[in-house]
């Protein structure tokens, strides 16, 4: 039994797909949340400030005295990995546990990854998929409109914006005939009715966010580490209204319920750079 809670980061909203799944597996978990809006996006960052912004919120959350973390950002997770693998706390990606998700089933036809465009730069999505299914063919596509229209409240299948976003970067995955549609970005599960709508019923979605909450589940039980009375405060660097309001829209609970506290955002990382540099 442990009841120090558990730390779960994300460029913003995304994360809160995989906090979802999370309170799914082992609801009376503590939970620090931490959506970094004010930073926001992520994917149009270079390898290199992803890995200092990594590190950065690796330290933030862990000054909740976590007993685990859950980097609930596929982007961080393909551009950071080995940065999450050396942190004192045991800290859990999101592309590894959906690659070994993959593994596990029956696949026949091309993988399809939709994720931002410094995930599928990294290829860390494509490279994992193939070590794990050899012979597979992994199509990587770049989504960098889904998560501004996210964050500004575009989620219904029906909202003609989101529509034509969907159609135009997933017809790639129809043309290739996938049958897997990987939910690279932790964001896109809040707009999967809209993805199931385009793609139809028979593609199946894997969420990398609840891939990564199952594996950081494993390992609680595995460990005996789990415990907590359920509680969840939620810190933003952006703004604290909008931020409540958007979290409660989606986790269905009243954002005067949610504990939200905003902190100021770290000074982007201003390198000199193009993408890719040597590591940080
Ligand atoms: N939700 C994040 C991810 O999984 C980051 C999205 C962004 O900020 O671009 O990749």
């Amino acid at each position: 039994m442990d009841n120090r809670p558990i730390g779960i980061f994300d460029s913003g909203l995304g994360g809160l797909t995989g906090l979802q799944a999370l309170r799914q597996y082992l609801p009376d978990e503590n939970i620090v949340y931490f959506g970094d809006t004010g930073r926001l996006p992520y994917g149009e960052k270079t390898r290199d400030q992803l890995r200092v912004m990594a590190r950065q919120n690796l330290s933030f959350i862990s000054s909740f005295n976590v007993k685990a973390i859950l980097v609930a950002c596929g982007t961080l997770s393909s551009n950071a990995g080995d940065l999450l693998e050396a942190w004192h706390i045991p800290a859990f990606g999101v592309l590894t546990a959906s690659a070994e998700h993959i593994r596990r089933l029956d696949i026949n036809g091309p993988v399809a990854v939709a994720a931002t465009a410094a995930s599928i730069r990294s290829g860390g999505y494509q490279a994992a998929i193939q070590a794990r299914c050899p012979g597979s063919t992994v199509l990587g596509i770049p989504c960098p409109d889904f998560v501004p229209l996210i964050e500004s409240g575009h989620l219904s299948p029906d909202d003609p914006l989101l529509r034509d976003a969907v159609a135009r970067y997933l017809q790639p995955a129809k043309d290739a005939g996938a049958s897997i549609l990987v939910l690279g970005c932790t964001h896109y599960g809040l707009i999967e009715a809209a993805i199931t709508a385009f793609l139809g019923p028979d593609v199946r979605l894997i969420s990398a966010a609840e891939s990564g909450a199952i594996s950081l589940c494993s390992h609680l039980l595995k460990t005996g580490k789990t415990g907590g009375s359920g509680e969840t405060k939620f810190y933003t660097s952006g703004d604290m209204v909008t931020f409540a309001r958007a979290a409660g829209f989606f986790l269905g609970r009243d954002a005067k319920e949610l504990v939200v506290e905003a902190i100021p955002p770290q000074p982007v990382p201003d390198f000199n750079d193009s993408y890719p540099l040597t590591g940080v």
